[in-house]
């Protein structure tokens, strides 16, 4: 008997055993399909002491401060940055100050990591500083920038419309080619969808990687696309975790959407960043609030899904909340992405009129990244492309607005110039591009018929 139920008692331990071990296994599968959605890894995300996703955004004014955001394995103690006035002599580092930095843990679904965060304040303005981070024992290298002008001068900066899918494969390209054409861009303004899977942390760290030192250079200002949501066990859609901790972004919007809805003012120009997924009417009140009050010259709104879709979605609560704000204040354009297409034009109402040059606000939709749709509602566009991998330089000079849309090749493929005119609305000139065709996917590359297997 005694020998009996020790057999039993091993048994049942066996099966435990085993339906602990298939359990285990299944438990892997699952989270490895759930949180690692790429086909594979094409990059090790894994913190470590040394520095890494190092990017610079904006809590406070341009003119007087810098934010720096990078991220560690969970053995730093002593997260600091360091700053001083570049100067041509390497013996600039003997003038740097030293500044903590405030931390927060993010469980990520490559494991626990540190994010860190120093905002430096009381800086010079147009004046060229150079940084580094680090614990101490690790640094960074050190990086320049030069903070805003107090008073409006030229400058330029960069939109991109979403990265989202093959971000280290093929849309590293487009940052790559849209800093080498303008590396003096003052920053770098996203629309949305920077990665496919919120949470997925390889993802975000494929973005990073294709940013490289670009984004510890040039800051960034970001809007939340559908694709920074993910869904809770409820099925509750919420912002990624990774947002808050990697973006500081300036809390001068709605106070239930820190870091979503915002507004910076570099020099004449207000910028005011929008969430498109949710509680857009609450947005619209604020909106009006900073339109209302505005001393800038020129104002630009982005948000990710577009006020006018080109592939017959239906945005229509934007519409109603945000396009009579936009004619009212008369925003000068608005800067979208979602569609994964190229589409130029103006609201029908107050639009462009070809006869006068006469322009109301202007709307973008456009893609950096390599997924594509085909253009379906074309009415009302002035230009317009399919399959097509593009980043966008936006010049402001006074009382002039420059806008170009280039082609990763390095071809213009649209532009125009807005011109600011006392009591009435801007003048608008279409300026000719290099590639008069619009690009479609009948005239533009297909996939080899002998070749499908290279296509994911
Ligand atoms: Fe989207």
């Amino acid at each position: 008997m005694h020998l009996l139920r020790l057999g039993s008692c091993y048994q049942i331990f066996t099966y435990n055993c085993i339906f602990l071990f298939l359990y285990l296994c299944w438990a892997t599968v699952v989270a490895q399909t759930t949180n690692n959605a790429s086909v594979a890894q094409q990059v090790d995300a894994s913190p470590g002491p040394r520095p890494d996703r190092i990017i610079l955004t904006w809590q406070t004014a341009p003119a007087t401060s810098q934010t720096v955001t990078w991220r560690t394995d969970l053995s730093v103690k002593t997260p600091q940055a360091e700053i001083a006035v570049a100067d041509a002599s390497a013996l600039f580092t003997h003038y740097a100050t030293r500044h903590p930095a405030k931390t927060e843990t993010l469980q990520t679904t490559n494991g626990a990591a540190l994010y860190h965060s120093v905002n430096f304040t009381r800086l010079k303005p147009n004046t060229l500083y150079a940084y580094r981070v680090g614990n101490g024992t690790y640094w960074s290298e050190w990086f320049q920038f030069r903070t805003a002008n107090d008073k409006p001068e030229l400058f330029s900066f960069l939109y991109l419309g979403d990265a989202q899918n093959d971000i280290f494969s093929q849309w590293s390209r487009v940052i790559r080619a849209a800093y080498a054409e303008m590396p003096k861009a003052k920053f770098i303004l996203y629309a949305g969808d920077l990665i496919n899977h919120a949470e997925n942390d390889t993802e975000w760290h494929e973005w990073f990687t294709a940013g490289s030192f670009i984004h510890a250079t040039i800051p960034s200002l970001v809007v939340a696309g559908n694709h920074e949501y993910a869904r809770n066990s409820l099925g509750i859609p919420y912002i990624t975790r990774h947002w808050q901790a990697q973006f500081n972004l300036p809390h001068n919007g709605l106070n239930t959407q820190k870091g979503l809805v915002y507004y910076t003012d570099y020099q004449n120009l207000r910028i005011i960043c929008l969430n498109s997924y949710w509680f857009v009417a609450a947005q619209a009140k604020w909106l009006e609030e900073v339109l209302e009050d505005n001393p800038q010259q020129w104002t630009i709104v982005t948000l990710h899904y577009p006020v006018f879709s080109t592939t017959g979605r239906k945005n229509e609560n934007l519409i109603r909340h945000l396009k009579p704000l936009f004619d009212k204040y008369q925003v000068d354009l608005v800067l979208q992405g979602h569609e994964h297409t190229y589409a130029r034009g103006s609201s029908m109402s107050a639009g462009t009129d070809k006869e006068t040059h006469q322009a109301g606000t202007v709307y973008v939709t456009s893609v950096s990244g390599p997924k594509m749709y085909e253009l379906t509602h074309k009415n009302g566009l002035d230009r317009s492309a399919e399959n097509t991998q593009l980043y966008q330089i936006i010049t402001i000079n006074q009382d002039k607005l420059l806008y170009k849309a280039m082609m990763v090749t390095g071809e213009l493929y649209d532009s125009f110039e807005l011109q600011k005119r006392k009591g009435k609305p801007n003048e608008i000139q279409e300026l000719n591009p290099i590639i008069n065709q619009e690009r479609n996917f009948e005239n533009t590359l297909k996939i080899p018929h002998d070749n499908h297997d290279n296509k994911d």
